[in-house]
C-alpha cells in the first residue's frame, strides 16, 4: 500500500506520517529530507545555488549521512531547499529514488509536496494536509523553541509564507492538492485528532488495513 502525504510547509506532515507508518507498519521518506540535503550541501561546500548543473549534481550524488536533522531544519536551509527545489533537473535526479523507495514491497508512506501528483500518481491513499498559515507558524515556531533555535514568531510565518508561495507557484511539480487526494485541514485538530481522522479516511479507502 502506498500512502502519499502532501501539504504546505509545517503543516504536520512528519509527525503525522510517522504514526501512520508506525500503524501501517509500512517504511517512510520524508522526501522535503532530500531537498533540504541539497540545500544544506551547496551550504557547507560553497556552491552556487543558481549554478543548475551543480545543484543537479549534488542532487545526484547526495549523502545524507553528512548531516544531522537539526542541521537540515534550519531557516536558511528551508528557504535554499525550497528554492533548489524549483529546478527541473535537481527534482528529476531526486525522482527516481523516490519512485523507487515507494515501488518496494509492502509499499510505503511518503512525505511532500508532489508526492501525489508527480512521485506516486497511482498511490493507493492520497491525503492533503493543510492548516492557516497562522496555525503552522506557531506550532513550527515551537518546535524551533524546542530544539533550542532563538527565533520570532513572525519571522517562521513569513519563512512557510514565502515558502508556501514559491512551492505552488514553480513550473515544475508545483504543490497542488491531487484530484483525487482527501484535503486533511487540521487548523482545529492536535496530533492525535489528526492521526484518527486520517486513520478514517484511509481504513475507508483500504479495508482491512487497519490496526
Ligand atoms: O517540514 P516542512 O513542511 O517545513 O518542509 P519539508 O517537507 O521538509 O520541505 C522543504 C522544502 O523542500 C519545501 O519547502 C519544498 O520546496 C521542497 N520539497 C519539494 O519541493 N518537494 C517535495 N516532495 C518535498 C519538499
Amino acid at each position: 500500500m502506498i500512502i502519499a502525504v502532501d501539504g504546505p510547509a509545517a503543516a504536520g506532515k512528519g509527525t503525522l506520517t510517522r504514526a501512520l507508518a508506525e500503524h501501517y507498519g509500512l517504511p517512510r521518506l520524508d522526501t522535503g529530507v532530500l531537498y533540504r540535503a541539497v540545500a544544506a550541501t551547496l551550504l557547507a561546500d560553497c556552491l552556487d545555488p543558481a549554478d543548475t548543473e551543480v545543484c543537479a549534481r549534488v542532487a545526484g550524488t547526495l549523502d545524507l549521512s553528512r548531516f544531522a536533522d537539526a542541521d537540515l531544519r534550519t531557516s536558511e536551509v528551508s528557504q535554499l531547499a525550497s528554492v533548489v527545489s524549483s529546478q527541473p533537473d535537481v527534482r528529476k535526479a531526486l525522482l527516481m529514488f523516490q519512485r523507487a523507495f515507494a515501488a518496494r514491497p509492502p509499499g510505503a508512506v511518503l512525505d511532500g509536496r508532489d508526492i501525489g501528483t508527480v512521485v506516486c500518481p497511482d498511490a493507493d491513499v492520497k491525503l492533503f494536509v493543510t492548516a492557516s498559515t497562522e496555525a503552522r507558524a506557531r506550532r513550527r515556531w515551537l518546535e524551533l523553541r524546542q530544539a533550542g533555535t532563538d527565533i520570532d514568531l513572525q519571522s517562521v510565518f513569513e519563512n512557510i509564507r514565502d515558502r508556501d508561495e514559491r512551492d505552488s507557484s514553480r513550473g515544475t511539480s508545483p504543490m497542488r492538492c491531487a484530484d483525487d487526494a482527501h484535503l486533511l485541514d487540521t487548523t482545529e485538530m492536535d496530533i492525535e485528532a489528526a492521526f484518527r481522522a486520517a486513520v478514517s479516511i484511509i481504513d475507508a479507502v483500504w479495508p482491512g488495513t487497519g490496526g
